[in-house]
């Protein structure tokens, strides 16, 4: 049942009697510095074409976020571990009637419909249903249609402004100026690079005859095998269904069941006809249509590695997310994450079907009762965006959902890409904060920059040496993503490590190559992502990338969260305030060779220590699991 805006909206046609529009100061909320590469505008839009906007209220207690994730997830802290419901988090964060109040009344002062107004179930987001013309004028800005040297179009903005009064209220409006709210859909990943994709799995183009299934072939060729000896892996989930693992598919990426099959077989997973459990976001589907590298590699490798290791006794999710028509974004699928979700399970849409206030009986009254769908207690995803992309609102906005998942206990896994410092698309920054192939400042990767984030970053075996040799940082196709953030400043959970590695190694590179004001450093960790074996479009094809080392990180804590389930714990949860704890330093193998470079440079060297490069080392499964069982 939904009832109409009727109260809020008679309250504020009253207040809008009494106060003239046009009278209040206007400040300007975002603007961009320049046009991402690649884009350009092209053309107008008709006044009239549709605009769905989209306000990002303010959230109150933000600024304590950190505070409360330390408080659950600290080692130290007695709390560790107490992570909070879905209702405490909305609760503490939900925007304020307030602030609710201040942007529907200057919105419906303006003219807007009440039936045009949403606001969205957990209160975040306000949703008008709007047209050039009308929200031209609202914003104080002009829309342009920009077209991308791929063909993609998208509408946006360069600068727009908000009532005074109002802009206190609003985190960022879209669309605007961010180009890159949707995942761009492509045909194929290799050569066309875009913000928002993928980052690869690359691979050498070959395919594997025969799988060389001995442990002195790792260098040549990873399999499920090679990265339990790496890692010390020999654990059987015992938890079942009080346990999960999800791994992030953007439509229209997809896995093919022959393919899982063919790895199966190959590997001996006893996984041969077990498809994975598929959760569909926003009309999401497993498309089977158009199959290439470009659209099953990616899922083909997260679900193949994330089930072998997990082993036929425990399932993996697949968040298949966004429709064919449009895909979808991040923000998506952290909407489907919170209270948004259950709208949609119900088969209401949930962009135009939940209306606040419900005051009907039994109706909702508050944050509770959404959020139905417990998110996977680890996540892990190998898309991302160059941190540039992004305005800072925008990324800061989606960092703390990041946090919020990490309130929950939901370990958060994101690959760093594959270009070592530079970005997505070969990208270097420019001095005015513009990307292009010419610039010199490094260029981080989002969301692997977001403190509340776990950064895996890419390691190898040595050309030609054995799995009991130290790995080295991936320089085989790939370079590990590795840096300093400008947007994130740098967190305490790493104070140490990264100080510690900016006092001994910092390269001598000219100001503003990149940040060293303190800013967050990433990655967090790393593992193996050179030459995987994985069955793809029927064929074993070598892939590389950090796309690879994420699933396996993701699923090597899974089983940390099995052991310590099945002891009756809680999950991990947000897991980084806990690996650079002195107690963890010997359970990461700590690489101390290989660079990732870029933007002219040789990037950063591999180090003793945490290093931008690797981290803190690839995971020591067996000291892993044994600090994590002596925690709380
Ligand atoms: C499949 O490829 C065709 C041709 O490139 C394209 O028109 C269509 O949209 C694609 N379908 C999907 C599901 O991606
Ligand atoms: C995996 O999911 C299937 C289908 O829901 C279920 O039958 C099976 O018991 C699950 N396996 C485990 C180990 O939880
Ligand atoms: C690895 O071994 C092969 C075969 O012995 C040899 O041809 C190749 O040069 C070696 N590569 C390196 C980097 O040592
Ligand atoms: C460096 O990072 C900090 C965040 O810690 C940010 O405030 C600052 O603007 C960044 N500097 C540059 C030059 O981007
Ligand atoms: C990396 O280490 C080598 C050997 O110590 C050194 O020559 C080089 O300058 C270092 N590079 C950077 C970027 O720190
Ligand atoms: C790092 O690894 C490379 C590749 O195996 C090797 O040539 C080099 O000697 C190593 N450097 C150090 C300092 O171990």
């Amino acid at each position: 049942m939904r009832c109409s805006l009727v109260a809020l909206v008679s309250l504020a046609l009253g207040l809008a009697a009494s106060a003239s529009p046009t009278a209040f100061p206007w400040t300007l909320h975002e603007k961009r510095s320049s046009i991402p590469v690649g884009w350009s505008p092209t053309h107008k839009l008709d006044s009239t074409a549709t605009i769905p906007l989209r306000f990002a209220l303010t959230q109150p207690n933000i600024q304590d976020i950190e505070k409360h994730l330390y408080d659950v997830s600290h080692p130290d802290s007695p709390n560790y571990g107490n992570h909070w419901t879905a209702g405490q988090v909305a609760a503490t964060f939900a925007p304020s009637p307030e602030t609710i109040k201040a942007v529907l009344d200057w919105l419906l002062s303006s003219g807007v419909e009440p039936a045009r107004v949403k606001l969205s179930p957990t209160r975040g987001w306000i949703d008008v249903s709007s047209n050039v013309k009308e929200a031209e004028s609202l914003l104080r800005t002009n829309y342009n249609v920009y077209t991308h040297d791929s063909g993609k179009e998208h509408v946006a903005c360069e600068s727009y402004h908000l009532p005074a009064h109002v802009a206190p209220h609003v985190d960022f409006v879209t669309p605007t100026i961010h180009f890159d709210a949707k995942l761009s859909k492509r045909s194929n990943p290799q050569i066309v690079p875009k913000p928002g994709n993928a980052f690869g799995p690359k691979t050498t183009g070959g395919t594997i005859g025969t799988i060389l299934k001995e442990l002195e072939n790792c260098h040549t060729t990873i399999t499920p095998d090679c990265l339990r000896a790496l890692y010390g892996v020999a654990y059987v989930p015992v938890a079942g269904d009080k346990n999960s693992y999800g791994v992030v598919e953007y439509t229209p990426q997809a896995y093919l069941q022959s393919d899982l099959d063919m790895f199966a077989k190959e590997f001996n997973t006893g996984l041969e006809g077990k498809p994975p459990k598929v959760v569909s976001i926003l009309g999401g589907v497993v498309q089977t249509v158009n199959q290439s590298f470009g659209y099953n590699a990616e899922s083909d490798l997260d679900i193949q590695y994330a089930s072998a290791i997990l082993t036929a006794k425990q399932n993996v999710t697949v968040y298949q997310v966004g429709d064919l028509a449009q895909g979808a974004s991040f923000n998506n699928f952290l909407d489907a994450l919170d209270g948004t979700y259950c709208t949609f399970e119900g088969g209401d849409d949930p962009w135009y079907d939940y209306i606040y206030p419900d005051t009907s009986p039994g109706g909702w009254t508050g944050p509770q009762e959404c959020g139905t769908v417990k998110p996977a207690n680890v996540i892990s995803s190998s898309y991302g965006y160059n941190e540039a992309d992004l305005s800072a609102k925008y990324a800061t906005r989606q960092c703390v959902e990041y946090g919020k998942l990490g309130l929950m206990g939901v370990t958060v896994i994101s690959g760093t890409g594959d270009s070592g410092v530079e970005g997505n698309g070969d990208m270097c920054l420019n001095p005015d904060g513009s990307q292009s192939a010419t610039g010199t400042g490094f260029n981080p990767t989002f969301p692997g920059v977001c403190p509340f984030v776990t950064a895996v970053g890419a390691t190898q075996i040595r050309p030609n040496a054995s799995i009991l040799e130290p790995e080295i940082a991936c320089q085989d196709h790939i370079y590990s993503g590795g840096g300093f953030s400008n947007y994130f400043a740098i967190p305490d959970y790493q104070k140490a490590a990264v100080t510690g590695y900016l006092k001994n190694y910092t390269p001598n590179y000219p100001a503003g190559t990149f940040n060293t004001s303190g800013s967050r450093a990433y990655p967090d960790l790393s593992a193996n992502g050179a030459h995987y074996a994985v069955a793809i479009d029927g064929q074993m094809t070598p892939a590389f990338g950090t796309s690879a080392s994420a699933p396996v990180v993701g699923a090597i804590l899974a089983l940390v969260n099995d052991a310590r389930i099945a002891l009756g714990k809680k999950p991990i949860g947000f897991i980084n305030p806990t690996i650079y704890s002195s107690k963890f330093t010997k359970a990461f193998h700590d690489i101390t060779n290989g660079t990732n470079p870029g933007c002219g440079t040789m990037g950063f060297n591999s180090t003793k220590g945490w290093d931008p490069v690797t981290g803190l080392g690839t995971p020591n499964f067996p000291v892993l699991l044994a600090e994590w069982l002596t925690l709380a």
